[in-house]
């Protein structure tokens, strides 16, 4: 039940080699961490999933599509993305910036969307803040609305790019805890996160990129515990220090 297969993607700007023969594979409800140091190429990979950054060559298949054959609307419903910033509409409510994607990409009818949206509200524990304008809310509600906007779409794969990472401490755990909900309720997730502790307990596999390469990956315990690679040791002992 392969879901996503990368197929040795390689991405360059202008010299300089970002993304270098990377392949992986995520399995239907796997919630994969990527972790790597700062210029490594963790955002750029996730972008390139859903096209946001265009790959100069290799596949990308989700679900037996190859990803360039779609239309990129499409594409984009099918594979959601919550970024370190919540990017709302801030002119928007709440529940209106999650209606705006139905109405448009998918021609819902409004009161189908609206629906829909309380639903989504609902799930991440914010129906009382439906008619809330982001200046309104508090930066984890904000993560949990961009989160209900991505999983309304009802997406067959979320890419997190450091969701919460601009939050201060005391909201970082209202975000993460809605993660972990829709990690143990199926969803597949590919999640850019230095939250260890979030890695050891509910992702399936850690993947340590270095330099646009894959140095290693496998299940948590293992990396942390025994990893293969000296690099993977001392990238994971520099984060404990840290965080
Ligand atoms: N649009 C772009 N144009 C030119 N260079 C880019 C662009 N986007 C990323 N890069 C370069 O690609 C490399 C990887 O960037 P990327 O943002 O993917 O790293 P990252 O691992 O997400 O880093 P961070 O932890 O700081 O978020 C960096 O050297 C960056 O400067
Ligand atoms: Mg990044």
């Amino acid at each position: 039940m392969t879901l996503l297969d990368v197929d040795s993607i390689y991405k360059s700007y202008d010299e300089e080699e970002v993304l270098e023969d990377v392949s992986f594979g995520l399995d239907q409800q796997d919630v994969e961490v990527i972790v790597g140091p700062s210029g490594s190429g963790k955002s750029t990979l996730l972008r390139c999933m859903n096209r946001l950054t265009e790959i100069d060559s290799g596949e990308i298949y989700l679900n037996d599509d190859e990803i360039h054959d779609l239309d990129e609307n499409e594409l984009r419903r099918r594979v959601g993305m919550v970024f370190q910033g919540s990017n709302l509409f801030a002119h928007l409510t709440a529940q209106k910036n999650i209606t705006l994607g139905l109405r448009e990409v998918l021609g819902m009818p409004a009161a189908e969307a609206q629906a829909k949206a309380m639903e989504y509200l609902r799930q991440v524990g914010l129906e009382d803040q439906a008619e809330s304008y982001p200046a309104e809310l508090s930066g984890g509600q904000k993560q949990r609305v961009g989160i209900a906007r991505a999983l309304a779409m009802e997406p067959e794969l979320i890419l997190f790019d450091e969701p919460t990472s601009a939050l201060d401490p005391e909201l970082i755990g209202e975000v993460l805890t809605v993660m972990r909900d829709l990690a143990e309720e199926g969803m597949t997730m590919l999640v850019v996160t230095h939250e260890m502790d979030f890695a050891r307990s509910v992702a399936t596999r850690l993947m340590f990129l270095d330099d646009g390469r894959i140095v290693e990956r496998g299940p948590p315990e293992q990396l942390f515990e025994d990893p293969r690679e000296d690099r993977t040791e001392q990238f994971l002992g520099e984060l404990a220090d840290i965080y």
